[in-house]
């Protein structure tokens, strides 16, 4: 069997490649995506000071899980006083990266619901007119500035759309550690959790390939020694960069592979119970993982290299590590029933994500 790897995006890693935007962006306007903290954080004004009047639109009041109640002025807005941008730079997690990935894809009429009625077509197409985008993250989890996927939530309508387009590739992804030396606890364990789903997701995938364990397993051996370590000293500038990079490496993996089992069921437990994007797709890790043992012998392979021969050790290994970081693990622990939760999981593994589990009926 033959692999094929392939990741278009430019990326920037180190401490102080922030300041690598100046040269990315000469001559252009260009309109910044930002997380509402880097106000008060002097993120901003930093911002300002090196795009200069090169800055002609800023975006900062993401909010968590961009939802279409808010995006659709968002986007309208932007499209009427900032159509000209050649640019648009996103600086947060995930949530900051995807809004900039959903204003960038534009439509005829500016109009954002035309948008989403074409991401409900569930079809490819070629947008009206597109920005180029450049990702900067802030949190160590989503990967979104290696991968061309955002998604859109619609909270009230109980939904989620998926954007994935060729022009939702950043072209540019700095990742800078410097950046995510103020996240809080919180969201720092959460957001680590992220990538360790995302590294495991594209092993137990029917789209796994030998270079993407590569970056998987490497992602996995970094996150399990270094979050907890990271957990109780936020301010280690050191342990922040293996986290970035660590990410980053998840983000690499699955930016070919896609997710899996795990993501398919956060979805509902978000949508549904509110879960943070992180916990929602980490806490059912070591279930997904005895779902996929036994599956597929390549597969056991490579879970072998990071967990060992033994399911039972390898399970209770996860359990504990997430344990150890305060997550609970069990569906009855977010007020789900056993009857509930067999139904979400058999709900999942139908989903679009669900069917690249190698323990899927599809797969
Ligand atoms: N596109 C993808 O491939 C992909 C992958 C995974 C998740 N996601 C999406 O990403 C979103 C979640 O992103 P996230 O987990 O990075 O969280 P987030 O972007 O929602 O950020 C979490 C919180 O931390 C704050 N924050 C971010 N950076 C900070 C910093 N440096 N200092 C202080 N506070 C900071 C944010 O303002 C927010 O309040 C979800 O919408 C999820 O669907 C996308």
């Amino acid at each position: 069997m033959t692999a094929r790897f392939h990741n278009p995006v430019d990326t920037r890693f180190g401490c102080g490649s922030l300041r690598e935007l100046a040269s990315l962006t000469a001559n252009q306007d260009v309109a910044l995506v930002i997380f509402p903290e880097a106000r008060a954080l002097g993120l901003l004004n930093r911002l300002q000071l090196l795009l200069g009047e090169r800055l002609v639109h800023v975006v900062e009041d993401v909010q968590p899980n961009p939802d279409v109640a808010q995006l659709r002025d968002t986007y309208e807005r932007f499209w009427r006083e900032a159509a000209d941008c050649q640019t648009v730079i996103a600086v947060g997690g995930g949530s900051a990266i995807d809004t900039a990935k959903a204003l960038i894809v534009g439509t005829e009429s500016g109009s954002f619901d035309d948008l989403l009625e074409l991401l409900s077509s569930g079809r490819p197409f070629v947008p009206a007119r597109a920005k180029t985008l450049i990702a900067a993250p802030t949190t160590a989890g989503t990967g979104s500035e290696v991968t061309p996927w955002a998604t859109i939530w619609d909270t009230a309508g109980q939904k989620k759309y998926s954007l994935h387009l060729d022009c939702t590739w950043p072209k540019v992804a700095i990742v800078d550690p410097e950046l995510m030396m103020t996240v809080p606890a919180g969201v720092t364990v959460s957001t680590g959790l992220d990538a360790l789903s995302h590294a495991l997701e594209s092993i137990w995938n029917v789209n796994a390939n030998p270079i993407s364990d590569t970056f998987a397993i490497s992602a996995i051996e970094d996150i399990l020694d270094c979050l907890p370590k990271l957990r109780r000293d936020l301010g280690n500038r050191e342990l922040r960069s293996r986290m970035a990079q660590a990410a980053l490496k998840a983000g690499m993996a699955f930016s070919n592979t896609k997710t899996a089992l795990a993501h398919s069921i956060s979805y509902e437990m978000t949508l549904r119970y509110g879960l943070p994007h992180g916990i929602a797709c980490s806490f059912t890790l070591p279930l997904v993982l005895g779902l996929a043992w036994g599956r597929d012998e390549a597969r056991d392979r490579t879970l072998q290299r990071v967990f060992g021969p033994d399911l039972h050790k390898a399970q209770a290994r996860l359990r504990e590590f997430l344990h150890s970081l305060d997550v609970k693990t069990e569906f009855g622990d977010y007020g789900v029933t056993a009857k509930e939760a067999e139904a979400i999981i058999e709900f999942a593994m139908q989903g679009a994500r669900g069917r690249n589990f190698i323990g899927s009926r599809a797969a």
